[in-house]
């Protein structure tokens, strides 16, 4: 590998038209993050670049769906996604957005610098036309059938059933998505860029002179070339986005993944005004862009080629993109909520980011799409990072405190003469050499961008930890032989230092918590040393005194679990907005007492409970009222099942006139309470009563 002076990394811009998700973290976020952590602990220049997508048509269907201005509507997702990445620790230079002004201006120079070169096609041809809106309907705000495999549902510019990349004309069948109604074809004029000019160069640069990127993109890359490119159109007849900076391009705005990969470069820009240029335009700064596999495309042949039309810009070294994550065996969906978003994991299990961090770097879809459930996320933090890492370093600590009341014990040679200490040499020996083969191991498959396996080795170290404590076992040497016990547990201590340098771009707060236990400002020194050296290196001096032991990870516990997969079962939201503020109904008018007094409100025993039959919501009660048992029918279903509430008392209106539901006759109606987050609670008395109690 040539040795490069700088890097710059970028993330893909996500389009701020809704709340962040795992799928976006396990795509590109938490590699690029554990990359650029990598690199900054190795001394490296680094610019880690990021930002919101604001243009396009999936922000201004999304406002409109909302029923805001697009403006509104970025600058809430904008914050909202700013804040979760923030909050989740993803270490970007900077995260900026599309609708800056430098943006704009970054954006149109570079069309203009390419416009100057006569290298656009300008022409006018027919495109599709909302007459009822008044729009022309290009991208997402157009579908039809899928000439590839018959989706009935194909958007304008792509396929999501299979992928494939289309345009408008291509459709059968299309359709608006805005009003419905079939388009008409209307003329209009547009600029295209010459995809096929460059394509011999591609073929060159790319298919030749990248074999070393990941197959699933140079696969991609290779097809898309196979097939031969064509002109595409860069511009768009919207309200929406940059201006094209020309004279006489009155309503037309630079199309969305023009813009947006030059986001990378006016980020740039606005984080170091004076001296981004070092980050894009010196051959020896290495650019890596880390996206997921729907971007291949965009950044492995459209942007190279602006870039390399300009040229005046470095290009990508590398686009190491990941395949998709799924969610208990589905697609992640916004539309249908689920998903796991970001911003309510924080909020529901707050301080535990390295455990996600963790999981989803471990089933990490490197190179197929992968899974995530609860359960294997239960499974995962309990029985590895608790139980191999957390212990190993807990099991240190505490025997250290026991032994040598914090203090680092001497690391004095052991003589080997008799069998036992000899026996402990050739184990202490045998841990060295494994655990400077897995320090090697890990950074390999980090600099190959092969996470996952560099997470597996990092966490190697603390199975050698625990298998050298286990077959030493010093808790039995110590009546006997404490200088053993001593070297024993100075080795384990270095192990855990070393550890705490390994684990800081996979788990930055377990990291933060082992140098605070271990106390020891060598550990901050050495930092450099072992990424570059790539082997374990001193950190511990002797008779240090260490910090107190603490915990590193918790268990998950199945309570915590079951609320997760319960809210992936609630319904849609019927927003994608998330419910951050207090969702407390506004207060109804107000009665006076004689309209409370018409209500007859009562306790009564439920003595049977079924669901309906054909109903998803609602529930058939038996309820003894005191004066018998009537049938009292509940839209309950979705919140408890027939065994929860069998038995239970509730409070129910006894005066309400009879209504028939689904062909059954319900006497009454139950009460409940309604949480924020749309659940239901029966409401009913502390203690048992006798049915037919009335409430006033
Ligand atoms: N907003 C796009 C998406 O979410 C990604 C844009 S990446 C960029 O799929 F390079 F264009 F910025
Ligand atoms: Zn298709």
């Amino acid at each position: 590998m040539t040795d490069f002076k700088r890097y710059t990394i970028t993330a893909a811009l996500p389009y701020a038209n809704g709340p962040l998700h795992i799928g976006h973290i396990a795509g590109a976020y938490l590699p690029a993050d554990t990359y650029v952590r990598y690199l900054r602990l190795k001394g490296e220049d680094v610019a880690f670049i990021c930002g919101s997508d604001e243009h396009g048509v999936a922000i201004t269907l999304g406002a409109r769906k909302e029923g805001v201005t697009p403006r509104a509507f970025v600058d809430k997702y904008h914050q909202l996604m700013k804040k979760a990445f923030e909050d989740f620790g993803i270490a970007f230079d900077i995260y900026s957005r599309t609708s800056n002004p430098v943006h704009y201006e970054t954006a149109q120079e570079f069309f203009k610098t390419i416009y100057d070169q006569n290298l656009f096609i300008e022409e006018t041809s027919d495109q599709y036309y909302d007459e009822q809106e008044g729009i022309f309907l290009a991208d997402r705000y157009i579908i039809g059938t899928c000439p590839n495999c018959g989706n009935p549902n194909a958007y304008g510019d792509q396929c999501e059933k299979c992928g494939t990349s289309l345009s408008p004309k291509q459709l059968i069948n299309p359709r608006s998505t805005v009003s419905g109604k079939a388009p008409i074809l209307k003329p209009t004029k547009h600029w295209y860029f010459p995809l096929d000019k460059f394509e011999s160069w591609l073929k060159d640069w790319l298919i030749e002179g990248h074999k070393d990127w990941k197959t699933n993109v140079y696969g991609q890359c290779k097809s898309w070339l196979d097939q031969g490119l064509q002109p595409r159109s860069i511009t768009r007849d919207l309200d929406w986005g940059i201006p094209v900076p020309l004279p006489d391009a009155k309503g037309k705005v630079l199309y969305v993944w023009f813009d947006a990969p030059i986001g990378y470069i006016s980020a740039t820009k606005e984080w170091k005004p004076n001296d981004w240029q070092k980050y894009w335009k010196d051959p020896e700064t290495r650019l890596i862009h880390f996206i997921g596999k729907d971007n291949i495309v965009f950044h492995c042949i459209i942007f190279p080629s602006m870039l390399k039309a300009t040229g005046e810009y470095i290009l990508p070294d590398n686009v190491p993109a990941n395949e998709f994550l799924n969610l208990e065996g589905e697609k992640l969906s916004t539309s249908r909520n689920h998903a796991v978003w970001l911003h309510e994991y924080l909020l529901d299990l707050p301080g535990r980011r390295d455990e996600l961090r963790y999981v989803l770097n471990s089933i990490s879809p490197e190179t197929k799409d992968a899974d995530f459930t609860w359960k294997d996320y239960q499974q995962k933090v309990n029985s590895e990072l608790v139980a191999i890492l957390g212990n190993f370093v807990n099991r240190v600590m505490v025997l250290t405190w026991k032994y040598f009341d914090g203090k680092v014990p001497s690391e004095h040679e052991l003589p080997g003469t008799d069998e036992r200490r000899k026996r402990i040499l050739a184990l202490y020996n045998q841990a060295h050499n494994d655990l400077n083969k897995s320090v090697k191991d890990m950074a390999d498959a980090i600099k190959n961008f092969r996470f996952r396996e560099a997470q597996f080795q990092m966490m190697n170290l603390s199975r050698i930890g625990n298998k050298f404590l286990a077959d030493t076992e010093p808790w039995k040497l110590a009546k006997e032989d404490m200088e053993a016990v001593g070297c024993i547990l100075n080795y384990a201590l270095t192990v855990v230092g070393n550890i705490a340098l390994a684990c800081e771009p996979f788990l930055p707060d377990g990291a933060a918590s082992i140098r605070k236990q271990l106390n020891s400002e060598l550990l901050e020194q050495s930092r450099k040393k072992f990424w570059e050296k790539e082997e374990l290196v001193h950190v511990v001096p002797q008779h240090h005194q260490l910090g107190k032991a603490e915990l590193l990870y918790r268990n998950v516990e199945d309570a915590d679990m079951e609320k997760q997969v319960a809210r992936l079962k609630k319904t849609p939201a019927t927003t994608s907005a998330p419910a951050t503020e207090n969702a407390i109904k506004p207060l109804k008018p107000e009665i006076v007492f004689d309209d409370f007094g018409k209500l007859d409100i009562r306790i009564g025993t439920v003595v049977s409970a079924e669901k309906m039959e054909k109903s998803n919501k609602l529930l058939k009660l038996q309820v003894d009222d005191g004066f018998g048992v009537r049938t009292i029918l509940s839209g309950i279903a979705q919140h408890y099942t027939p065994e929860d509430i069998a038995g239970k008392q509730v409070t129910f209106i006894a005066n309400l006139a009879p209504r028939k539901m689904m062909g059954t006759e319900s006497q009454g109606m139950i009460l409940m309470a309604e949480d924020k987050d749309g659940k239901l609670r029966l409401v009913r008395p502390i203690d048992d009563v006798a049915p037919g109690s009335q409430v006033s």
